[in-house]
């Protein structure tokens, strides 16, 4: 059936149907891991659901799954009172002081001490998640509010992005109390934090510290679509109400697990104190095995009746307490120190170790950061040096054992010129690092480009991997992405693990690679701080590669999302006589350096300057089609009205909130045959 044709009701119907299969969904993906329909399918449902709300908006429920995707921009976060403070937890590190905890307990519970005549306490067991933690609140099944932690005594409301957590379920199934607070931590896996800090390595950007940072920082990001693209996850661990089915914690957390909640597979009863240690020293030990990062184990006692009976001090529960794994640190001697020169051109000092065991693997090497870092360790090779596995996966040193230091031993003379091409090495201004600056002849700084060059986001010739690139690099057949079109067969015949059907594969891969867009190509040349988007909008702009390499930095800075460091990198790039010489060579082998005809068409500057919102229903256009035609004439489409928008673009079954806020700040209303006029 046309979804154009189909009428309200239909409508209606089918966009229930299809927010509770993909709540169902992701649900069984998110929670259980268990999928049950391939990705393609679901993102065909997804777009089904959005399709039918944009043409129905007034049908549009601030809690469909299509919120998932976000695109609502939070400009300040609203600071909101907790019903219930959040407490955090007192910290211990030691088999002693978890004994004085139990101590406690039961002196506050007027019980014997004698854990084998006394009474029995039944604590729970939990992993301490290492993110940030948050507080939903649920009235009739409906997620309502999502507060951070903030001072514990308010907090800011992130409920627009924490919808578009997956794992975090928007409506809940079975029997849930009326109303509900439902506490937990919000974590990065690490295997999405590695793939962050790959994209940013790509495009010369400083690598995130570690989850916790990079999921507290993503939290508070205004546009909720970039955090929907983070792929955060959510483990829930503390419930609060007055209507909770259970009278322990355990009862209630394995309850709200069948009202959809992610609740950890590792929460355990304990009996006794050899229990809750042997809890302990397990996930010490095996914590590194984990897909996400924890930094100790949470101890509650489990009964309610009792927590109530001991209360809390001004911080903190007395009914719970953190315990927190050490770091693991070994000692072990610097055998020398490398220098690694990145893709980039950024040199990394590395520490080479006498091997030792730490935290399950043996470590050879470790960071070693900067040179700042070495002055200010003063560590010395030959030194007996410290070394720590913190949330980190490379080990690093934080420390040197002077007491053991030999005589005779010399401090670091850092190097001063590049150990890959003998450069001389630069320091930035304000940055830690030095750089090799010898971008276009540097071998690990050209295979780095090329890698990025043939990268699927950007030039796409999956037939030309990281191994053939360094066996071509090291037979000298390329030395830049120019010479990968320069390739013929009877060159590449006579190569090691090179037959017929490779070579037929690669070169065809090279000629396709052609067609490539002109924004993806502007991707893959690889321009310090010039990402995936930020080429796509600078391609809209300034359409032609020609216009952009002689454009300034003033020029530039019209540009959507181009600032100053971005401005001033493309600049550079474009005054090194080299990178012109490289894409002159390039568009000689024909690759597209303007946007195509196709994209071209219909572009002008009319809009230039003019900010426009597009809401309701259009009978000529579709509302991503009237986005389209806004930037390619130069405006600017944006989500919400404010002082700043220059339009409100109305068709029918407009919102009321819109139409009042546009007219309360005076804002231009205007229908689709008046804006098609403005294009004409
Ligand atoms: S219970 C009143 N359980 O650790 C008790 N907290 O300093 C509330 N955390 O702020 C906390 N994993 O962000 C609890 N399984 C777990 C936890 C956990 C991590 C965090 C939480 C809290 C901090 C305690």
């Amino acid at each position: 059936m046309n979804v154009l044709t189909m009428d309200k009701e239909k409508a209606q119907q089918r966009i229930a149907q299809l927010s509770k299969e993909l709540e169902q969904h992701n649900y069984n993906y998110y929670v259980l891991s268990a999928p049950t329909i391939s990705d393609y399918d679901f993102d065909m449902l997804l777009e089904e659901l959005i399709k039918l709300e944009q043409q129905h908006p007034e049908l549009l429920s601030q809690d469909s799954p299509s919120q998932r995707v976000g695109g609502k921009i939070t400009k300040e976060f609203k600071t909101v009172k907790h019903k219930y403070v959040m407490l955090s937890l007192a910290n211990s590190y030691s088999r002693e002081e978890m004994t004085d905890f139990d101590e406690r307990v039961r002196k506050g519970l007027e019980l014997e001490s004698n854990t084998l005549f006394g009474a029995e306490i039944e604590y729970v067991c939990e992993l301490k998640f290492d993110g940030l933690s948050i507080s939903l609140t649920y009235e009739n099944g409906k997620l309502v509010q999502a507060l951070t932690r903030g001072d514990g005594v308010q907090g800011d409301d992130v409920t627009t992005n924490v919808k578009t957590i997956r794992s975090i379920p928007i409506h809940l199934k079975g029997n849930y109390p009326s109303l509900f607070e439902i506490r937990g931590e919000i974590f990065l896996p690490r295997t999405v934090f590695d793939e962050i800090n790959k994209e940013r390595e790509d495009i010369g950007e400083a690598p995130l510290a570690n989850p916790r940072n990079a999921a507290s920082g993503t939290m508070k990001m205004q546009d909720s679509a970039v955090v929907a693209k983070r792929k955060l996850d959510c483990f829930l661990y503390y419930m609060m109400g007055d209507n909770l089915p259970f009278k322990t914690h355990y009862e209630n957390l394995q309850e709200a697990k069948t009202w959809g909640f992610k609740i950890s597979e590792r929460v355990k009863v304990c009996r006794n104190l050899d229990e809750i240690f042997d809890y302990i020293d397990y996930w010490d030990k095996e914590r590194f095995k984990l897909p996400f990062d924890i930094d100790g184990i949470v101890i509650k006692v489990n009964e309610y009746a009792k927590q109530e009976q001991l209360g809390m001090t001004a911080k903190s529960p007395r009914w719970a307490i953190a315990y927190k794994f050490k770091a693991e640190q070994v000692s072990t001697v610097l055998e020398s120190i490398s220098y690694q020169v990145g893709r980039t051109g950024a040199i990394t000092p590395v520490a080479n170790l006498k091997p030792v065991l730490l935290a399950g693997t043996t470590v050879k090497r470790a960071s070693l950061h900067n040179a700042d870092i070495i002055g200010k360790l003063d560590v010395r090779v030959g030194d007996y040096v410290f070394v720590e596995k913190g949330g980190e996966i490379i080990p690093k040193i934080i420390g040197v054992d002077l007491s053991r230091r030999a005589e005779g031993l010399v401090p670091v003379e850092y190097i001063n010129r590049c150990p890959e091409c003998d450069a001389e090495l630069i320091r930035k201004e304000g940055e830690v690092a030095h750089y090799c600056p010898n971008e276009n002849a540097c071998p690990p700084q050209i295979k780095g480009k090329m890698e990025h060059f043939v990268a699927r986001k950007a030039m796409n010739i999956d037939s030309l991997g990281g191994e053939t690139i360094e066996q071509l690099f090291k037979t000298g057949l390329i030395k830049n992405i120019a010479d990968i079109y320069d390739l013929k067969a009877e060159q590449l015949l006579p190569l090691e693990r090179m037959a017929e059907k490779s070579v037929n594969n690669l070169l065809e891969g090279i000629e396709l690679s052609k067609q490539v867009p002109f924004e993806r190509v502007l991707f893959a040349i690889g321009i310090r701080h010039v990402g995936e988007t930020t080429a796509k909008k600078i391609a809209r702009k300034i359409k032609s590669i020609e216009v952009l390499s002689n454009s300034t930095v003033e020029e530039l800075l019209q540009v959507d999302e181009v600032g100053e460091i971005i401005a001033k990198s493309i600049v550079e790039y474009f005054s090194n006589e080299e990178n012109r010489n490289l894409i002159e060579r390039l568009k000689n082998k024909g690759l597209q350096f303007t946007l195509s005809e196709e994209q071209l068409e219909g572009a002008s500057e009319k809009l230039k300057g003019l900010s426009i919102v597009i809401s309701g229903v259009f009978t000529k256009h579709s509302r991503d089609e009237l986005k389209e035609l806004i930037e390619k004439n130069g405006g600017k489409n944006s989500g919400s009205i404010s002082g700043k928008t220059s339009y409100l673009l109305a068709g029918e079954n407009m919102g009321p909130e819109k139409l009042k806020k546009a007219s309360s700040l005076g804002v231009k209303i205007i229908s689709e045959d008046e804006f098609i006029n403005l294009l004409s």
